[in-house]
């Protein structure tokens, strides 16, 4: 983590808690905070709830005035029209949303999101304000057939096609072959791709967005490994999947300073 960029802990629920559940996490996982003296301006916290949740994440949230953001999982590259199943960024920006994901891994395989389907998304989120947390990564194979940063540096070029150097955005490395695994990356590694990814956000978009641009870690992010990578410079917080579910687990990634020493 670099000091002028605020570490962000995200919550990715994938397809996890209905919103019954959903209102009981967020509001415990803000008593749970609180309670600890988070300091919510030093790290960001926040969840991202499947669709159905989020109005009453949102309502939670503002009636409450908690201070943990939230977004969603995936958008709609249209506005609106004939897209049966499909969710606008503008619903969501409705719905005070800050972030939407876009382009996870398991986007990319299970519903085969492209690089072309992943930049029309970016702007779609663009379009509406809200700030997209680009996923990239590579495969095991990948891995070995093309080294660690070819792969995502390559997903994030395509991805930021067209995008001007104004625009607020997160980007978020995810090796596919840590996700969900228990083998998560070494803080090194970790590193080596932000770096490769920060040195393309300075090509495309330019010194100041790059130095203020967060890049996020993920896979198989957990208490006892936060530590590592958030002592890397150019890694400014992580994408939790599984680990994001589990309370205390998840509280004690956002308070990561307290038990490294950072
Ligand atoms: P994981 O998932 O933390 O369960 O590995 C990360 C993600 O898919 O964003």
């Amino acid at each position: 983590m670099a000091l002028n960029r605020t570490p962000l802990i995200a919550g990715n629920w994938k397809l996890n808690l209905d919103h019954l559940q959903a209102i009981a996490f967020v509001q415990k996982l803000a008593w749970s905070l609180g309670d600890a003296k988070h300091d919510f301006a030093g790290v960001e916290v926040a969840v991202f709830p499947p669709f159905t949740d989020l109005r009453s994440v949102q309502t939670l949230v503002a009636s409450d005035k908690l201070p943990i953001a939230f977004g969603a999982q995936d958008l709609s590259a249209h506005d609106s029209g004939a897209y049966t199943g499909e969710i606008s960024g503008a619903f969501l920006a409705k719905l005070e949303c800050s972030y939407v994901i876009i382009g996870h891994s398991e986007r990319r395989t299970l519903h085969n999101e492209t690089d072309e389907v992943v930049a029309a998304k970016v702007q779609a989120a663009l379009r509406h304000s809200l700030v997209p947390i680009i996923c990239v990564g590579e495969t095991a194979e990948d891995l070995e057939t093309h080294g660690p940063s070819a792969v995502p540096v390559a997903q994030l070029r395509a991805a930021l096609a067209g995008v001007n150097s104004a625009a607020d955005i997160v980007v978020a490395y995810e090796p596919v072959w840590a996700i969900g695994s228990g083998q998560a990356a070494t803080p090194d590694q970790a590193e080596q791709v932000a770096a490769a990814l920060r040195a393309v956000l300075v090509e495309l978009l330019g010194d100041d967005v790059a130095a203020k641009t967060r890049i996020l870690y993920g896979g198989s992010v957990k208490a006892a490994n936060i530590a590592g990578f958030m002592r890397e410079p150019n890694v400014d917080g992580a994408l939790v999947g599984g680990a994001s579910l589990d309370l205390d687990e998840f509280a004690s990634i956002a308070r990561f300073k307290q038990h490294v020493g950072l």
